[in-house]
């Protein structure tokens, strides 16, 4: 009685393990906090936080591709793929790399120049563009 027990135990632990790590890897969070010191050496600012949720709903009419990007083996040009979207610095390290930006330029040209755009095209609503409106927690 014992071991069949155990064995339906187990059963279930697996099955709840693999739908946790299902879940954790399939699914971006709600909000981001960038500290990525592996790849800078050290933070020159302070890190920055990043509501994904606040965005997509702010985005709806975008595509995921505004942000997202693979880059074709044969082309070389940028897709999107649903499904893999990746963090940013799988691919951007720490120096730039012939058309393929540093970390924190990818960051900036993402992030800055769309706030920036919005603003210059009187969207209603934008994103912070001074350096301290980003680069908040200490
Ligand atoms: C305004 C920019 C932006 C848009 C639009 C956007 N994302 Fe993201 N997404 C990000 C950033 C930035 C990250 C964090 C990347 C990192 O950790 O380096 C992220 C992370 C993710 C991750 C987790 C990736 C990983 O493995 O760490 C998934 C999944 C994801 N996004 C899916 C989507 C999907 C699906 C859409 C479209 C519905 C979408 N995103 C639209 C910017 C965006
Ligand atoms: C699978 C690899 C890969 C991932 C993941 C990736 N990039 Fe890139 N990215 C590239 C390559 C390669 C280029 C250069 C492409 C070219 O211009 O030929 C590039 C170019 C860029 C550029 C400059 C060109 C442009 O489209 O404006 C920005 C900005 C950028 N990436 C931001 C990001 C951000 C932000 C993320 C995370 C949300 C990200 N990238 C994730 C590979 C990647
Ligand atoms: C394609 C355009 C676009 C990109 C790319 C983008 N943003 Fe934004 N961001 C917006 C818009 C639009 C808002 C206003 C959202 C609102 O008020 O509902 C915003 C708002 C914000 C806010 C304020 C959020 C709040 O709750 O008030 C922060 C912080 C922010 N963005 C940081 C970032 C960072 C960091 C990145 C890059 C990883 C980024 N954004 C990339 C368009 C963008
Ligand atoms: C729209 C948001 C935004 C604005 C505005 C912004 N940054 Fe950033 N910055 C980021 C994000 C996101 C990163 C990536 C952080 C990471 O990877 O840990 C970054 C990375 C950096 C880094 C590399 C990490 C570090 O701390 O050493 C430096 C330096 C930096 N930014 C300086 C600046 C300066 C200077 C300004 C003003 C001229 C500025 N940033 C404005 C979002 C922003």
């Amino acid at each position: 009685m014992a071991s069949k027990h155990s064995v339906v135990l187990s059963i279930v632990v697996v099955f709840i393990i693999c739908t946790v790590s299902w879940t954790v890897s399939t699914a971006q969070e709600d909000t981001y906090h960038f500290a990525n010191e592996d790849v800078y050496g050290n933070l020159r600012r302070p890190s920055v936080v990043y509501p994904h949720n606040v965005h997509e709903e702010a985005l709806a009419d975008e595509d995921c591709m505004t942000c997202h990007h693979d880059q074709d083996e044969n082309t070389g040009e940028l897709i999107y793929t649903e499904g893999e979207e990746q963090g940013c610095k799988e691919c951007h390290g720490d120096r730039k790399e012939g058309d393929k930006p540093a970390l924190r330029e990818a960051f900036h040209g993402s992030c800055t120049i769309c706030h920036r755009n919005m603003i210059k095209k009187k969207e209603q609503k934008s994103g912070p563009t001074t350096c301290g409106g980003c680069h908040q927690i200490k």
